[in-house]
């Protein structure tokens, strides 16, 4: 997709398009489909993973904007605070992180990597990073400098247009292996991929259903704030106008009610265990199989659990051997190296 013809600027900072494989031993070690990944975590950009897409439009905004510093906040092991680290600096930009709780005092996985790209990091403490966001951007305005923020997980209305065009990778890709998968899996934490991939799939009259798979609790809040995104990038959209250089397909986003996008969404709730980022059995188990079987790693905070969503679909029978399942890998591998201790047991 021409973003920057449509209006939004893009600063290159994204390995596209992914590659798209089959993972023929992982579907035999399920018992079921044919399952394809589509690797999002080879992006590239500090180790590559889902936000450099999302970056690409965000950083496009702030360079346009005139900023120097980039804030943006989440969990002490975010994927989205190390690869926005990363495109900051890729870009001469000043990168400030709003990690939550206090500082662990090791640097490990993520955080490794943050230290090492010279982040300035801000631990919360008792209050969510979210929260602290609109403190620090003053703080840093107050030193003289052009703040942007980028909110939780760049799930922002811009940030999840990037995700149409991972569906338009995925049709061609698709045609190229004569399949018509049944069904594309997604890890769904703050849902700005998980918006972006079914706005794809309306744009390229994509046949498949898109699976969002909670790694945290609340799926019906997932699901409205899926739609509310949606109808706000569809917003975005509408607005910058012309819309020379957009994909026909556009127009029929255009056409969908509320109730046309919410039957759209849906959202499983049943692999987040006991909460975001803390490891269940099916997660750790989906990371073995994955990685003895074909060589990709995943993770236990996101890409496990989604894998997990996707092995208990494959297992109940819902699909059959002839189908074809894909599962987007959107990357989150750095946090492994802060979760040794589970991993080793298994
Ligand atoms: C590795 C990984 N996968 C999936 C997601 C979920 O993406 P989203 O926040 O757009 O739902 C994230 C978000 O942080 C992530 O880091």
């Amino acid at each position: 997709m021409d973003f920057e013809k449509m209006g939004f600027p893009r600063a290159k900072l994204a390995e596209t398009p992914t590659p798209f494989e089959e993972a023929p031993r992982f579907s035999k070690a399920v018992g079921g489909p044919k399952i394809f990944l589509k690797r999002d975590d080879a992006t590239g950009l500090a180790l590559g993973g889902n936000k450099a897409r999302k970056l690409e439009l965000l950083m496009g905004e702030a360079l346009k904007a005139g900023a120097d510093t980039v804030i943006t906040c989440g969990g002490p092991q975010s994927n989205h605070a190390r690869m926005t680290a990363a495109a900051a600096r890729k870009l001469g930009l000043h990168p400030v992180l709003v990690l939550d709780g206090d500082d662990p005092g090791t640097r490990q996985g993520n955080l490794l990597i943050d230290h090492l790209l010279g982040a300035e990091i801000i631990f919360s403490g008792e209050r969510s990073s979210g929260e602290l966001l609109d403190e620090v951007r003053g703080r840093v305005a107050a030193r003289g400098r052009k703040p942007y923020v980028i909110p939780l997980g760049g799930s922002s209305p811009l940030g999840a247009l990037a995700y149409i065009e991972c569906v338009e990778e995925i049709v061609s890709q698709c045609r190229q292996f004569g399949i018509a998968p049944k069904a594309l899996y997604v890890a769904a934490g703050s849902v700005g991929t998980l918006a972006g991939l079914i706005m794809g799939k309306v744009v390229f009259e994509a046949g498949f259903s898109v699976k969002g798979i909670a790694v945290s609790p609340g799926a019906d809040a997932k699901a409205e704030r899926t739609v509310g995104l949606m109808e706000d990038a569809i917003s975005l959209l509408k607005s910058r106008a012309p819309l020379s250089g957009a994909p026909a397909g556009l127009s029929r986003l255009f056409d969908l009610s509320r109730e046309d996008l919410r039957g759209l969404v849906s959202v499983d709730e049943s692999q987040v265990g006991e909460g975001y980022a803390i490891p269940t059995e099916a997660g750790l188990e989906a990371i073995r199989l994955l990685a003895r079987s074909e060589g990709v790693l995943t993770d236990p905070v996101y890409t496990g659990k989604a894998l997990a969503g996707l092995i208990k679909d494959a297992r109940s029978g819902m699909y059959s051997e002839d189908d074809s399942l894909i599962f987007v890998h959107t990357g989150g591998v750095p946090a492994d190296f802060a979760f040794t201790n589970v991993l080793v047991r298994n």
